[in-house]
């Protein structure tokens, strides 16, 4: 039998989180089909997922350092690669930003933008000419739901999310041509350090510049629903995972890969009323009557869900 070759897989990100568990799961995988780059900018993080990857590092996990947002550190990393050969590209690095948007600083969106949109272009950038010569590969990116439908005090992160499922959309078509695959992962709330240290961080810190009645609906309303959602609803980083690497083994994967069902009705709102009107009311209801008494909302969801999944319409795979 012939020995097949295995897939070079790059992650940017695998300090924490996805990025951590996608690297060790695909290193760990029983047939040994890839090659995992994990990528990180700073290389002193590596201990939690050297630990977790165990002996694989070495054989079938490789570490690099990475800066999504450096031209140089992209090239670099890029051109140490054999041949540039990257099989399956995997742009998960990301940061996140919630708040009053009164009290945002546009150099802070920026950072949001130069990570999460120009540096999965930059990687796409970097990779895709030798994937069009070679006219095979699979570039997944690491949105979020919030970049189909975006909720209250999200508007920075859900912008950089829409731009980047826009730039997709876009270059999925034209990659067709080429034999390349484009998927696009869409989580809901998953319980890494992510969100909860930025809900903890944004707790703490004063909202100059938002009028006093904004900041009392993010800190007291908004903001006691959040980290509620994550035990509530959250999947698990392996969850996601699981899910990627499913799409990654699938002939023909999805374009769109929504990864919690609990919120299939929510997109659905979206596509079910073109001017907007019912996802606007549906979100303000949820924020400011349902907020305070969120596990209901949660049971509410959860209900929907399941209509949805009895009636076929989503997968909960
Ligand atoms: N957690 C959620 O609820 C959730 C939901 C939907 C979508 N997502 C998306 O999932 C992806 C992974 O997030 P996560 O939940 O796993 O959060 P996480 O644990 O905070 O991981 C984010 C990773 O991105 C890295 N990163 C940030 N800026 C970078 C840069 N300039 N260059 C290279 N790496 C950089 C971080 O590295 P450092 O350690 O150096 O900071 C970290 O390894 C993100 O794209 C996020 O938007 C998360």
């Amino acid at each position: 039998m012939v020995k097949q070759k295995r897939k070079v897989v790059l992650i940017t990100g695998c300090s924490s989180g996805i990025g951590l568990s996608l690297a060790v799961m695909l290193a760990k995988d029983e047939r040994k089909r890839y090659r995992v780059i994990a990528t990180m900018r700073d290389l002193q993080r590596k201990d939690k997922l050297l630990e977790a990857a165990g002996d694989a590092y070495g054989k079938t996990l490789s570490l690099a350092v990475l800066d999504v947002c450096s031209d140089e550190s992209v090239k670099q990393c890029i051109s140490g690669i054999k041949d540039r050969h990257v099989d399956i590209l995997i742009n998960n690095a990301g940061i996140g930003i919630v708040g009053p948007v009164e009290s945002i600083t546009l150099e802070e969106m920026k950072t949001v933008f130069e990570t999460n949109v120009f540096g999965v272009i930059r990687m796409i950038k970097e990779v895709m000419p030798d994937m069009k010569q070679r006219r095979a590969g699979h570039i997944i990116v690491i949105s979020s739901v919030l970049g189909v439908q975006s909720v209250g005090f999200h508007d920075v992160y859900a912008a950089s999310k829409f731009a980047i499922e826009g730039f997709c959309e876009s270059l999925a078509v034209q990659l067709k041509m080429f034999n390349i695959k484009l998927s696009l992962i869409e989580p809901g709330p998953v319980r890494t350090d992510f969100e909860l240290k930025m809900i903890q961080e944004v707790k703490e810190r004063e909202c100059p510049g938002a009028d006093a009645e904004t900041v009392y609906y993010f800190k007291e309303l908004y903001l006691p629903s959040a980290i509620n959602i994550f035990p509530a609803v959250g999947q698990t980083p392996e969850e996601i995972s699981r899910r990627i690497k499913k799409v990654m083994e699938t002939s023909r994967p999805s374009f769109r890969n929504l990864t919690n069902s609990l919120y299939a009705p929510i997109v659905a709102l979206k596509y079910a009323d073109e001017t907007g009107g019912l996802s606007v009311n549906f979100f303000y209801h949820m924020l400011f009557n349902l907020g305070p008494v969120l596990h209901y909302t949660v049971t509410a969801m959860k209900f929907l869900s399941f209509g949805f999944l009895k009636s076929g319409t989503v997968s909960p795979h």
